[in-house]
């Protein structure tokens, strides 16, 4: 049991547990997971559902263009720059309930507690979902925090795995493709953005600590590659006159795997996605498309394992024409100290231990950062387990996490850090 000092600010324990619960119901899935992937169904009934409680909360929600959520006060004074605190409501396929809903419920219950007394609050609060952090659909990861902070390039080519286009999906979540520019905040409009997210690794388990204060958040490249072989026949082909893509993308997935795991050029490389075509028995793979990724706290690092992704492309050797699209480059992000001052100070009022850690998995925050400072807390993740239906963090730590984020904001609110 975390001892907590009693007397520091505290989230609704009852409102905050079940609002979770509850937003789990949104594309709760076969496996006892969520499958709420970004601007889905079950993504749209949980932006709604977010909106309906807030304004019983008596608080204001808004959709910018690009699908992100917004939850202010009714009263907000829009001359103020804004102290932001959120996450995202979209989930991978198979994932867990967590993932991003944890900080977006802990945001909304903070802003339930606040209360400005005498209208001297630093910054105005704002709750935000982001929308489509995962990017397991439309193939575009952290694409709400991107629109926030600048061009969203290509938006009207993006479609889901069933060709439905992002510009119809983005229309039923309340945003506007043609108007994606206007989601752009202006220099100097943030203050502040805090996250508030499940670690989704074993480091505080193991610790034995309750919270993590992130310093650094990895740097992340992702690319699309299409391999073109010949499709043929399984029964005529003799084995020396094939061009099997599918051989071909196993032995790139391995030399992936390598880049990483032997030659340590970057801290993890993964290939996640793998469509083979026409994906039937009894025909050689005329073509597969999948994704890499490769991930690493320094840009050279990173630049340099790409080198070796495209090296390990080159030689897969003639027969195979190879495609690749770079989807995403996500650079290593620092987080802001004063911001962190403030986790630390409010976690010391919470009598609660922090240890200082960096993040391996990608966050909002790190989009975040291109517009004004960003800090993260993390709560332990039972056995590191996430992007799983088995993701788990026990409610004293779910609870813990919350309380330390509102003393976070109301500290920074009321100026207590300066
Ligand atoms: C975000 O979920 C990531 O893949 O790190
Ligand atoms: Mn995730
Ligand atoms: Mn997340």
């Amino acid at each position: 049991m975390l001892k907590l000092n009693q007397t520091a600010s505290m989230i609704d324990r009852r409102r905050f547990l079940s609002h979770l619960a509850e937003l789990a119901r949104f594309g709760a899935d076969e496996l006892g997971g969520v499958s709420r992937t970004g601007f889905s169904e079950a993504d749209h009934a949980a932006r709604r559902y977010l909106c309906e409680r807030s304004r019983m909360l008596r608080l204001r929600a808004t959709v910018d263009a690009a699908g992100n959520l917004f939850i202010g006060r009714r009263e907000a004074d829009r001359d103020r720059p804004v102290l932001l605190f959120g996450s995202h409501l979209d989930s991978v396929v198979h994932g867990g309930r967590l993932d991003g809903a944890y900080g977006v419920v802990a945001a909304l219950e903070t802003l339930a507690r606040l209360d400005e007394r005498d209208g001297s609050f630093a910054y105005e609060p704002v709750a935000v979902a982001f929308a489509n952090e995962e990017g397991a659909e439309f193939g575009y990861p952290f694409f709400g925090s991107k629109a926030m902070v600048g061009p969203i390039e290509h938006a009207e080519r993006l479609v889901d795995s069933a060709g439905l286009p992002l510009r119809d999906a983005l229309r039923a979540a309340g945003g506007d493709i043609d108007a994606l520019s206007s989601a752009v905040w202006p220099a100097g409009r943030l203050g502040g953005f805090l996250e508030l997210h499940i670690e989704q690794g074993p480091v505080l388990q193991r610790a034995g600590v309750p919270l993590g204060l992130v310093e650094a958040i990895t740097g992340r490249h992702i690319f699309e590659i299409t391999l073109t072989g010949e499709q043929n026949h399984a029964g005529t082909t003799p084995m020396d006159d094939r061009h099997d893509a599918l051989v071909a993308g196993a032995r790139l997935t391995l030399a992936i795997e390598d880049i990483a795991r032997v030659r340590r050029l970057c801290a993890v490389s993964t290939v996640g996605r793998f469509d083979v075509r026409p994906n039937v028995t009894n025909v050689i793979p005329g073509a597969v498309t999948l994704t890499v990724e490769i991930r690493d706290g320094s840009l050279d690092r990173l630049a340099n394992a790409e080198r070796a992704v495209l090296a390990a492309v080159a030689a897969l050797g003639p027969g195979i024409d190879a495609r690749v699209d770079v989807r995403m480059r996500a650079a290593p992000v620092r987080t802001d100290h004063r911001l962190s001052a403030a986790i630390t100070d409010a976690a010391a009022e919470h009598g609660l231990p922090v240890l200082t850690m960096h993040s391996g998995a990608g966050h909002d925050a790190q989009i975040v950062a291109a517009a004004g400072p960003v800090g993260m807390i993390f709560v332990p993740s039972r056995d590191g387990i996430s992007h799983s239906p088995r993701e788990h963090t026990e409610p004293e730590h779910l609870l813990a996490g919350a309380d330390v984020l509102l003393t976070t904001v109301r500290r920074l609110l009321e100026g207590a850090d300066r």
